[in-house]
């Protein structure tokens, strides 16, 4: 069967969503919110542990109506069947998407399982310290070396549970800035560190630099025998891994179903495991997969990926808002806006349609946030009184992890209290002062989650993983490609040519040259300094 590919303007779904937004577009939701006392309910979806709040949005029953006819008109419930089902929908690299296969323990393939299993034991020989270094002692501190997907999803995890870490340390090497290795060098001693090369490609640039320099410190106290202790690796590449001088029962495999972006659930997860434990990894695992059935299953009206994707076609589209905030209540989640930056923006910033035709509508949202109530503090402002429209998801936790005392009242206080003034501003209210004016009418969704543990972590990233196909489905893109990176890649070898050479490049053009000549002329004016 053909994946959809429905251009999305030419549906009827959104000329009605073309008239209907040119006479709802001034509505106030202060008033909405007069007018319906039910609002709030009707605008909400509970489930599970999850009670997520869209009430604070620009819409009617309206709206929902037409974006729900939007998703049909586009085909979104036989998109999201082929995906689940295997087909190749990654039709640009003839690839099927299949992270969600990683977490369905009922219907797993048996290489995944037995992934696990080996995951399983390592982690375990590593933490109840039966794994020992070259010299005889046990593990102290692990090292991820990987970049993108093989950085961002273990490093966000791990800080995210540190509630539920053991005694390991956790380091996160990803940038080819040589002075982050050198950093982490600093507090590793060669003896008690594993490292774990991770790379699916295994010819990623930064991560073959860390891991050779990394290999090169280790090897000027310990020996070639002694890397067996030390190093392992995760990747699709096993040839490539061997090669680097890693023995094959130290390779933790990768499938090419499975996208960088997405492949925290997989054996790139192997620090995490060592970090928290594999039953947390495994619990991380079932929660997602709840997630999995949910979008699945559930009519698209109460299905909360599909809904938060239309809000967000609805304010990108037609509002043309150009960015949403992710603002998180929780300090554990410092990590996930990075995280998110990658599975979302790397997936939906294109612009080449599922037919091969340039689209002429705005596609990809440009995300960005930070923690509350630190955020409160720092970029605010702008939502509240600046220019732009940018919609903004709350992500709040109703029990704290340590203790439910005054400070996550506080926290929880603030969280609601931003949503309130966003929504409300100062509407009806004398304000001489124009500078204290707070428009309000501004969108927000809160998201509220029980308690932050593996389980709920595994769903809240799973919720953002689709609500971005869902988003791609309906904009007719390809989410699971990440073409526009390569060119940045081929461009910074022929560079690194010219530093090699010490000759600028014909091929680069003159600003480049005179970077590079820059570069060239300070290195050599400070090399006897
Ligand atoms: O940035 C491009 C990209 O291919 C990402 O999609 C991926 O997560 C990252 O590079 C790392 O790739 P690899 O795991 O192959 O080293």
């Amino acid at each position: 069967m053909n994946f959809p590919s429905v251009n999305p303007t030419t549906t009827k779904a959104w000329a009605l969503l073309q008239k209907h937004f040119s006479e709802c577009k001034d509505r106030k939701m202060q008033d909405l919110f007069t007018e319906d006392s039910l609002r709030a309910t009707k605008f909400s979806i509970d489930w599970e542990d999850f009670y997520v709040d869209y009430s604070k949005n620009r819409i009617t029953e309206e709206t929902t109506t037409l974006l729900l006819q939007l998703a049909e008109q586009v085909h979104l419930k036989q998109a999201i069947e082929q995906q689940f089902s295997g087909e190749k929908i990654n039709q640009t690299e003839n690839r099927a998407v299949l992270h969600t296969a990683l977490r369905n323990f009922d219907d797993m393939p048996k290489e995944v399982k037995k992934t696990l299993k080996n995951m399983r034991v390592f982690s375990k020989n590593i933490i109840d310290k039966t794994w020992k270094g070259y010299t005889g002692k046990p593990i102290t501190d692990i090292v991820n070396i990987g970049i993108g997907g093989s950085d961002l999803g273990p490093n966000m995890i791990t800080e995210a549970l540190h509630f539920y870490k053991n005694h390991l340390n956790a380091h996160f090497v990803s940038n080819v800035d040589g002075d982050h290795i050198q950093e982490t060098l600093k507090k590793l001693h060669r003896e008690t560190t594993l490292f774990i090369i991770v790379s699916k490609t295994f010819t990623t640039q930064e991560t073959l630099t860390n891991a050779s320099t990394i290999r090169h410190w280790f090897l000027q106290k310990a020996t070639i025998l002694d890397i067996e202790r030390h190093f392992v690796a995760v990747s699709t590449n096993i040839k490539e891994v061997e090669n680097f001088g890693i023995a094959k029962e130290n390779i933790f495999p990768m499938w090419d179903w499975v996208g960088g972006r997405f492949s925290i659930w997989s054996a790139v997860g192997l620090s995490v495991c060592c970090a928290v434990g594999y039953s947390n990894f495994e619990k991380l695992l079932q929660g997602a997969h709840q997630m999995d059935v949910h979008f699945k299953n559930t009519p698209f009206k109460d299905n909360i990926p599909v809904i938060l994707a239309l809000l967000s076609v609805w304010y990108n589209n037609f509002y043309k808002a150009e960015s949403e905030a992710i603002v998180p209540y929780s300090q554990y989640l410092t990590k996930l806006v990075p995280y998110l930056q990658q599975a979302i923006m790397e997936s939906n910033g294109k612009s080449t349609d599922r037919n091969g035709n340039a689209v002429n509508y705005p596609t990809g949202t440009i995300i960005w946030g930070s923690t509350g109530t630190n955020a409160q503090h720092a970029f605010f402002q702008l939502i509240h009184q600046g220019t732009r429209l940018i919609p903004v998801d709350f992500i709040a936790f109703a029990k704290a992890l340590h203790k439910q005392d005054l400070h996550q009242d506080i926290l929880l206080a603030n969280c609601f209290a931003q949503t309130e003034a966003l929504l409300n501003g100062t509407h009806g209210e004398a304000i001489e002062n124009p500078f204290q004016v707070f428009e309000g009418n501004k969108p927000s969704t809160t998201i509220l989650i029980n308690q932050l543990t593996p389980e709920s972590l595994g769903k809240l990233i799973a919720l953002y993983e689709h609500k971005l196909f869902a988003q791609g489905v309906v904009w007719n893109i390809f989410s699971y490609d990440q073409w526009g990176v390569e060119l940045g890649k081929k461009l910074a070898k022929n560079n690194l040519t010219a530093f090699d050479k010490n000759t600028s490049l014909q091929t680069v053009n003159t600003s480049s040259a005179n970077l590079i000549k820059k570069v060239l002329e300070t290195k050599k004016s400070t090399e006897n300094l």
